[in-house]
Order: C-alpha cells, then structure tokens, then sequence
C-alpha cells in the first residue's frame, strides 16, 4: 500500500524535500482535481454551479471521516490562522479566565489567542516544555485552576516535533468541563486522530503540510454539542439561509458549522483537498505514520552516527513525530542547499521533516552531504 502512496508524488531529480512539516509538494490526486475544475470554469463558467457544490460536499465528507466528525461540524476558512480566529474571538471567555497553553506555539494559534484572551482581559497560560523537549499532557493539567476555561494546543509542535498525547488530555479536560482545542496541522493525515473518541471539542488546520494539498485552505471542526456556543466571527451572505433570499438574512445563522463560510469558497484548493483526503483514508493514516516514522528514524540515527546533536524528543516513542531537528554544524546550511534540500531553520536548530513519499535512497543522499 505504502508504494502506491509514493507512486502518487512526483519523484524529482531536482529537489529534496525534507521541508513537509513547511509546505509540502501536493499529491497528484489533488493536482488533477485542480486541473479538473479549471478547465470546467474556463469553459462552462456558471454552468458547474451545482456539481461542483456538491464536490465541496463531498470534500467535508473524506475530511470528516480522517477527523472523526460529522461533515456538518467542518467549516472552511483560508488558513488555520483565521479558523483559530474564528473560535478563539467568538468564544465566551470572562475576565479573569485562564487559557492553558505552551509557550513555544507558532504564531497562527498564538497571537490569535493572545489577542482573544486581552480583549477579554482573560489569561493566557502559558506553559514550557521540559528539558527533554516532549509535550507531556501532565504539565498542562498541572496548571489547571477553577478559572480554567480552555486548553488551547498544538498537537505536534512545530519547533521540535514534540507531540501532546491528546486522548489522555481529552479525558481530563471532559471530566473537568474544560474546552479542549487543538491545532492539528503538524498531525493530521501523519498520525491517526479521532476528535470525538479522545473528546476534542474543536480543531483548527491548514492542508499544506500532511495532507499534501494546495496551500490556501484552512478549517475548522466544531462539536456540534457547543455549535449554539460560538457564533459567526465573519457574516455574509451564506451566514444565514440561501445566500440568494435576503429575508433570510432576519433569521438566526444556520445550524451547523457552515454558518461560519461567510460567502464563497476556494473551490479549487477545497475540491483539492478533499481529493487528496480520499486518497489518505484509501491508504490509511496508519501506514502513513508508520513509514514516516521509520524514515525520520533513518535520518535521525544517521545524523547521530555522524556526530550531529538532536533537538527533537524522540525517545519516547509516542512524542515522536516526522521532524528531525538537529543541531547544526559549520557546513550544514551549504551542504543541504548543494544538493538542492529544503529545510527550515527552527530555534537552534535545522529542522528536516521527511513525508512517507520520501525514499530511503533520497535520505541516504542527504545523509552522505551532513
Ligand atoms: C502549528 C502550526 N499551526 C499553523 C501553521 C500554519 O498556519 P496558517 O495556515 O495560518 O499559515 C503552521 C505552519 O505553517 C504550524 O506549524
């Protein structure tokens, strides 16, 4: 199964890349898809009106199947930044609440965040790592008062790969009553993941990364049980009924998560996705992570043997995720870019992420250059 997810990506001659985790190349399902619906608009316009609806439609069924959702609870935006806006500003923080996070989060979920919690004059927590870079749930729960509202996470972080174990913190913050959000793009289609089971109630991603899809498109998922909760960030003419009556714009917002899609959609990246989401389940998340693990294990004890330091908390097994951050020497930056190999500069570190359409041949090269 896993050579028929290779097949699926391009295999350059030109370009290394161990910058997924970044942006990652689209599979050719997702390609194809884009190519689809373009010459359809160029040459039938308005005519596709109704079919491609209903490709969006099915797009938030295969994404709703990889989440553990109901296809109604996803709402697309253009970025994870303005999905995690539209929850974060919209959700019924007090001042003096207290919001649980870590101190090492990428800007998207961050500053949103941080900017929610100040017009609320609520508090934001954050909270550090320990000296071995892991995400343990445990430290997040230690911080947890009577004020705490939210827990606001990534699953994976973006500087070192650390993963929070979400199932077990899912169980906490249900039990406490405590709203558990969680920005899974650094995990979503590499790791299996099931919002409803491990009772995460909202999640916010963008596809650019482990979905192999065009950059451009982010969502939101919602538990329809706090729909009522949280209402529109940005009103349009879809806010309400059909967005060609105007009387219905008297009317509450719909009912489900698509009253957050103010207006019209990216048809291309969304229709897209969900070609390339259909593509993941037909493999499975699974075997997905299981090759990426193996690969960024490869490379990872590579550049121990070679004497390089890693920056990422791999020994414990369920922390591990695809990113290699390493500590780099003297040449690594020239070594890496004369053999044409992305990657991103993360803290100290060099960051590489290997996708499971990686070869073991294409981690070999980078390896014989470090
Ligand atoms: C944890 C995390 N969240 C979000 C993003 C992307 O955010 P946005 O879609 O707003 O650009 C990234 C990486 O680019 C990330 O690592």
């Amino acid at each position: 199964m896993i050579s028929k997810f290779k097949e699926a990506f391009f295999q350059s001659t030109k370009h290394i890349h161990m910058n997924n985790g970044g942006l990652a190349p689209i599979n050719k399902f997702a390609r194809d898809r884009v190519t689809y619906w373009n010459n359809r608009f160029y040459e039938e316009g308005f005519f596709t009106d109704l079919e491609y609806v209903e490709d969006i439609k099915m797009s938030r069924i295969h994404l709703a199947k990889l989440i553990g959702c109901d296809s109604t609870e996803i709402a697309y935006f253009q970025s994870t930044a303005s999905a995690v806006s539209q929850l974060c500003m919209q959700f019924p923080l007090e001042a003096g609440d207290e919001v649980i996070t870590w101190a090492e989060e990428y800007g998207s979920h961050l500053f949103p965040w941080q900017e929610a919690c100040k017009r609320k004059k609520a508090h934001l927590v954050m909270v550090k790592s320990p000296e071995n870079l892991s995400a343990p749930y445990q430290l997040l729960v230690e911080k947890i008062t009577p004020k705490t509202k939210v827990i606001a996470i990534s699953w994976v972080q973006f500087l070192t790969g650390a993963r929070t174990d979400l199932e077990a913190l899912g169980k906490i913050t249900k039990e406490k009553n405590i709203f558990l959000f969680v920005d899974v793009i650094q995990g979503l289609g590499l790791h299996p993941f099931d919002m409803k089971k491990w009772g995460v109630d909202a999640i916010a991603s963008g596809c650019h990364k482990w979905l192999f899809s065009p950059i451009g498109v982010g969502f939101l998922a919602l538990d329809q049980k706090h729909m009522k909760m949280i209402r529109p960030h940005n009103i349009g003419a879809y806010t309400f009924g059909t967005c060609d009556d105007p009387t219905d714009s008297i009317c509450e917002p719909k009912l489900d998560a698509l009253k957050f899609e103010a207006g019209s959609k990216q048809v291309l990246e969304i229709t897209a996705l969900g070609a390339s989401v259909k593509f993941i389940n037909e493999i499975g998340v699974a075997d997905i992570e299981k090759e990426t693990l193996r690969l960024a294990t490869l490379l990872r004890t590579g550049l121990e043997k070679k004497g390089h330091k890693i920056h990422s908390p791999y020994e414990l097994s369920n922390h591990q995720t695809a990113m290699v951050n390493f500590i780099p020497k003297d040449n690594t930056i020239e070594a890496l870019r004369s053999i044409n190999c992305n990657f991103a500069i993360r803290g100290p570190g060099v960051r590489l992420s290997p996708a499971a359409f990686t070869t073991d041949a294409v981690i070999e090269k980078v390896l014989s250059v470090l």
